[in-house]
């Protein structure tokens, strides 16, 4: 795919002074895009999905922060200071797993910091710099790690995939889907199988919308197809994205992961996570000290305005949940893939800036 091709998902794209976003609850049955003004606003996009996928999420976040900034551009910088703290407040509450909010709240911060001497409209406009820059990065990133991934997948593969890891979940090319996209670009042969990834259903909705829009053989599954596919000889490797790795290498993803991993071990099949190096939480020693967010009763219990479970009945809804270290194959990041990922090779990784 070449880079114009990309521009056919926009998942976030900016537009006469706004942020525009897909709003992905609605597909695959509309395509949409949702304006945004405020960092209030996309607070809110973020936590109701319009907007998912961790990149996707630090970008949308780092372009909340600089709509804020531009809102309050005519402010007195007392008054600049304040609203700009309440955005960074109510964005860091939008939703608690993926570290790349985290992480693109913290760049925005220090881009703010650098910035105190500058009057109220030039720190504004720095801000908006800055996060087209976290976005255009995010598509470097992605480009890279997709041809260290390529690498790893033979000609005629048939890749499983868990929830949506493509570039709607990102700026563009994606990180899972950017593996695959990158080996298909390379010329080989891959076909895809996508688990629906109950409860939200981002691999029926999200994943194979992608993958058929662009002509990449893709098969849907439903999540508890997975083992009886593998036993089969049906599948040759995983690939999965991730919200937030662990220093000792633990992996949390979309609920599920956990289940293929353990599947795919089994099997003797390789299982890739595709990990952009702002993923990776070395402040967090292992994955049980990562944040699970817990979702809505109602996206268990039925469907949009469907309802097929008895009211009263108890529910969870984990949104995600924590591969150990030791299922893992391999990381494929920007810098190269990393092979069983533990400690002492992430700190090698995270050494430098
Ligand atoms: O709840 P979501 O849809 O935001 O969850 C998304 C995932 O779990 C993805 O696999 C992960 O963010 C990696 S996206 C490149």
């Amino acid at each position: 795919m070449t880079a114009s091709q990309d521009k056919r998902v926009e998942t976030l794209r900016w537009c006469d002074g706004h942020l525009e976003m897909i709003d992905q609850r609605v597909l695959p049955a509309e395509f949409r895009y949702l304006r945004y003004d405020s960092a209030e606003a996309v607070a809110q996009g973020i936590r109701e999905m319009v907007v998912r996928g961790a990149p996707a999420i630090g970008c949308a976040a780092a372009y909340g922060v600089a709509l804020e900034a531009l809102r309050q551009r005519d402010a007195s910088t007392a008054d600049f200071t304040g609203r700009m703290e309440r955005a960074f407040e109510v964005l860091a509450a939008s939703r608690p797993t993926a570290v790349n909010l985290f992480w693109a709240l913290a760049r925005i911060r220090t881009r703010w910091q650098s910035l105190a001497s500058q009057s109220v409209p030039a720190q504004a406009d720095a801000l908006l710099a800055e996060a087209h820059e976290i976005l255009a990065e995010d598509i470097r990133v992605n480009r890279a790690m997709g041809e260290h991934g390529a690498a790893l997948l033979a000609d005629g593969a048939r890749v499983l995939t868990h929830c949506n890891a493509g570039a709607l979940a990102t700026a563009g090319h994606g990180t899972a889907l950017g593996v695959i996209r990158s080996a298909v670009e390379a010329g080989k042969r891959i076909s895809v199988v996508a688990d629906e990834t109950r409860p939200f259903l981002q691999g029926a909705r999200l994943t194979a919308w992608e993958m058929v829009q662009e002509r990449i053989p893709v098969t849907l599954i439903t999540d508890n197809m997975a083992g009886f596919m593998m036993s089969r000889g049906e599948i040759d490797a995983v690939i999965v994205g991730t919200d937030r790795v662990a220093a000792n290498g633990d992996v949390a993803n979309k609920i599920g992961t956990y289940m293929v991993a353990v599947l795919a071990q089994r099997h003797g099949i390789p299982f890739y996570v595709a990990c952009p190096i702002s993923t990776i939480d070395m402040s967090i020693a292992d994955g049980a000290a990562i944040p699970i967010e817990e979702r809505a009763h109602r996206e268990v219990t039925g469907f949009r305005d469907l309802q097929w479970a008895a009211d009263g009945v108890l529910v969870r809804n984990p949104a995600f949940d924590v591969t150990p270290a030791e299922l893992v194959t391999a990381l494929i990041t920007e810098r190269g893939v990393i092979h069983r990922p533990n400690r002492e090779r992430l700190a090698a990784l995270t050494a430098t800036p």
